[in-house]
């Protein structure tokens, strides 16, 4: 089947506004009438002792905001690498490791190395992949296709979601498990995504003036903290991508061993913060920000925004979520801001310059 744009301007905002259809199919895949996860039965945590997640770009992201939930959740240890750096290092891999490859594509060269290096020392082997007739997952053990559907803008959108839905229901399954409780409303809580996801996405005109003011800038930092610090590193990543200014995620506790330095009216804060657990030590962060003349956007709930919008240059409000859904509703300001931002810019969005949307050599 032909794919063109259908109406949309780019492949990206395409596939931006694709994302509750895409994560329905994700859900519809693995979570039956009654609310039950149904991943493949190879799949057994009880036998797993820790858990190996790889991928590169945005799936490692992606693999970062899974392993809160995998160790929050299922109690479970988790590395997280980027498959660059897993590759040559030889880790040690004990018997009882699941090593789990997250890929758009399923041909990254770099992952695919990776998983056969785990091959190699007898692991289970999962993948994680959006193309099911791809490399990665014809080497998998075990193939879980994330259902974004053809994904077409260099920058991935849908398929970062999708992964993100399809670690989560694994890290719910894993506690079930594993005999650990599942969190309040979890995983009923995921049928309200979509519906919250669309409502993000109608409301994108929030961040186009955001993102005119943001398009002025050399440098932007994104903070966010906890399961939303792997947020605020693809966002700084998108950005950086798409209008190639200069950006950087952190997480935020670390703002004051580093880049407080760069820190003036000139660099923009662009702060990732529903109102949850960990809302308030990420706003005492904000607040040197603008202590010393730093202008914050700031992400977050209507909650958040009452409680935290005083002398905030702009507040992105987004509904509320089960906080342990937040990195997937956040995951759309993110997307917005870097496409709107390119747009200001005039760059080429679905086609960056030096990017490719699969790096099949090393
Ligand atoms: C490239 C793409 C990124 C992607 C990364 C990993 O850098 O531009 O969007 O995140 O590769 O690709 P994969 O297909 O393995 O997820």
């Amino acid at each position: 089947a032909r794919i063109d744009k259908d109406g949309h301007k780019h492949f990206m905002a395409k596939e931006i506004a694709e994302q509750p259809t895409a994560i329905n199919r994700a859900l519809a895949a693995y979570l039956d009438q009654n609310n039950q996860i149904t991943l493949p039965e190879e799949l057994d945590f009880t036998k797993v002792e820790r858990l190996t997640l790889v991928a590169c770009g945005t799936g490692y992201y992606a693999c970062l905001a899974a392993k809160y939930w995998f160790e929050q959740i299922a109690r479970m240890p988790v590395e997280v690498d980027v498959a660059s750096e897993f590759r040559y290092r030889e880790p040690p891999i004990s018997a009882g490791t699941l090593a789990v490859f997250v890929s758009q594509s399923g041909e990254t060269a770099d992952t695919l190395a990776a998983l056969r290096y785990c091959a190699g020392k007898a692991q289970q082997i999962a993948g994680l992949v959006n193309v099911p007739e791809s490399s990665i997952a014809r080497e998998s053990d075990v193939v879980l296709p994330i259902h974004a559907g053809p994904e077409i803008s260099v920058a991935s959108t849908k398929a970062f979601t999708c992964q993100l839905v399809i670690l989560l229901l694994m890290a719910l399954k894993a506690a079930a498990q594993r005999g650990q409780p599942l969190p309040a409303d979890l995983p009923e809580d995921l049928r309200s995504l979509p519906g919250l996801l669309h409502q993000v996405i109608a409301g994108e005109e929030q961040v186009t003036a955001v993102s005119r003011e943001l398009a002025k800038a050399q440098d932007i930092i994104f903070l966010g903290r906890g399961h939303l610090y792997p947020l605020a590193l693809e966002g700084a990543l998108k950005l950086k991508e798409l209008s190639y200014i200069h950006a950087e995620g952190y997480a935020s506790g670390e703002l004051k061993h580093g880049p407080i330095a760069l820190i003036d009216e000139t660099v923009p804060v662009v702060v990732i913060a529903p109102s949850d657990a960990l809302f308030d030590k990420t706003v005492s962060n904000m607040q040197e920000v603008m202590a010393r003349g730093g202008k914050v956007i700031l992400v977050t709930d209507a909650k958040g925004a009452e409680l935290a919008s005083e002398g905030v240059a702009e507040t992105l409000v987004l509904p509320h979520v089960n906080s342990v859904l937040t990195p997937i509703l956040y995951a759309v300001p993110a997307q917005q801001i870097a496409y709107f931002t390119a747009i200001a810019k005039g760059t080429d969005v679905d086609q960056p310059r030096n990017l490719a949307k699969s790096v099949t050599v090393e």
